[in-house]
């Protein structure tokens, strides 16, 4: 087994009451039965649309092979969407994703809309959308794959064997300060915390759990990072985790303040297996460690709730600047699509049949620019998906 299949796919399923995607349940009915899912594809801006053409090809046929038939809605999101109609997320965009049976994003955002109000822009429109479909919780998996370890920024010996699952909460933090844009007008400074506090408390625990179910089924191992020195939001973060970890006794806890997190990461990243965070530490902490497995153009997420569509998207941004030119790496939003299968709907053995593909691919030699080493195939975004999809064809 390779350490694509093995890691980080191999040890989570949402079994806990924490976190129960809509089609959980089916993970553990493994029948030849016909299954017939909607997929809300969201392409967005900038490579988004590249990226999502090329996994939404590899999702129909993985599907295919193992009875699982998808059918896309095409919606439009971020500035894509703002040119057409005026609003970052318009009503018919965020009602079809409710009503699919999961959600499938690429990128959204560009410098033609950096200036616009905040509610006039592309990330307004992603904020929303994770609110609306009640996401909280954001599983970022960095794995290095052994073909792939040179292209770590990271010497070798330190990059190797790295497998790490960042679980990063959703819905809270200071990425999120629309309650307190006027109206009403915002609190005074030495209020906000006070704030962070109440908010926070019940979505420090959906989030402590999740993460603990999830390190339970990885390597046991669990570190919570926050600024519990001089926070008091992470104060009341720190005293929330350690009181959930009693109910994990099985899961070693470990907590780290957020600057340490970030020198252990590039220092010594294999002493991580599963970090639990906040929202900007989490968003932070999850692109460093992308660099490690080597490009941001490989790490797929999974956004969920406790009920209801999944939202699932590469941790990577637009990239305006490699757009439309054929340049961006697909895999993260292919594995992403993977993961899709896998959390969203239950159909495991084709999200490993994608898994499995991309292993071969790479084992093929093919490299998009952001993972090419000397000796190895220099191919575009479509090229790419071509060959994923030919591994994924040649599948018994
Ligand atoms: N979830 C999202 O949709 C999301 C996430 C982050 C940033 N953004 C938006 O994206 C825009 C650009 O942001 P940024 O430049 O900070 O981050 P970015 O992730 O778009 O790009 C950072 C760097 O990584 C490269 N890169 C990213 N994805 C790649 C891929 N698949 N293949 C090869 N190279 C890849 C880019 O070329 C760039 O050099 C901004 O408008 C930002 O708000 C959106």
């Amino acid at each position: 087994m390779t350490q694509l299949q093995a890691a980080p796919l191999k040890t989570l399923s949402f079994s806990g009451a924490a976190v129960r995607p809509r089609h959980a349940t089916a993970t553990f009915r493994c029948s030849a039965a016909a299954r017939s899912y909607s997929i809300t594809l969201l392409p967005g801006d900038g490579i988004g649309p590249e990226v999502v053409a090329v996994a939404k090809d590899v999702l129909s046929v993985a599907g295919a092979k193992e009875g699982v038939e998808l059918r896309f809605r095409e919606m439009l999101m971020g500035g894509a969407a703002l040119d057409a109609v005026g609003v970052p997320l318009p009503d018919e965009t965020l009602a079809a994703a409710r009503a699919s049976d999961a959600v499938l994003l690429g990128a959204i955002g560009g410098y033609k809309w950096d200036n616009n109000e905040k509610h006039l822009k592309p990330e307004t429109g992603l904020l929303n959308i994770r609110a609306g479909l009640g996401v909280f919780a954001n599983l970022r998996p960095a794995t290095v794959l052994p073909q792939l370890v040179d292209a770590s920024t990271l010497k070798k010996e330190v990059a190797e064997g790295v497998d790490i699952m960042v679980v990063r909460e959703l819905t809270g933090g200071i990425v999120d300060l629309r309650h307190f844009s006027a109206p009403p007008p915002p609190p005074p400074p030495d209020k906000l915390q006070l704030i962070f506090y109440k908010r926070l408390y019940p979505q420090i625990d959906c989030i402590a759990r999740v993460a603990f179910e999830v390190a339970r089924k990885r390597g046991g191992n669990l570190c919570s990072v926050d600024k519990a020195n001089v926070l008091e939001a992470s104060m009341l973060w720190r005293k929330r985790v350690t009181a959930i970890a009693s109910e994990f006794p099985d899961v070693e806890l470990s907590h780290m303040y957020v600057d340490n997190a970030s020198m252990q990461l590039v220092w010594n990243p294999k002493q991580f297996d599963t970090i639990v965070t906040n929202n900007s530490y989490g968003d932070i902490l999850s692109d460093e460690a992308s660099m490690i497995t080597g490009s941001i153009g490989m790490l797929p997420s999974a956004s969920v709730g406790e009920s209801g569509p999944g939202l699932f998207e590469p941790i990577h941004g637009s990239a305006p600047d490699i757009a439309g030119q054929d340049k961006a790496n697909p895999l993260a939003t292919i594995l992403s699509a993977a993961m899709l299968l896998k959390y969203g709907l239950g159909a495991e053995n084709a999200a490993k049949r994608i898994e499995t593909a991309v292993t071969e691919t790479l084992d093929s030699g093919f490299r998009t620019g952001d993972i090419y080493s000397p000796g190895t195939t220099l191919v575009g975004c479509k090229r790419m998906g071509e060959e994923v999809l030919k591994a994924l064809e040649s599948q018994k």
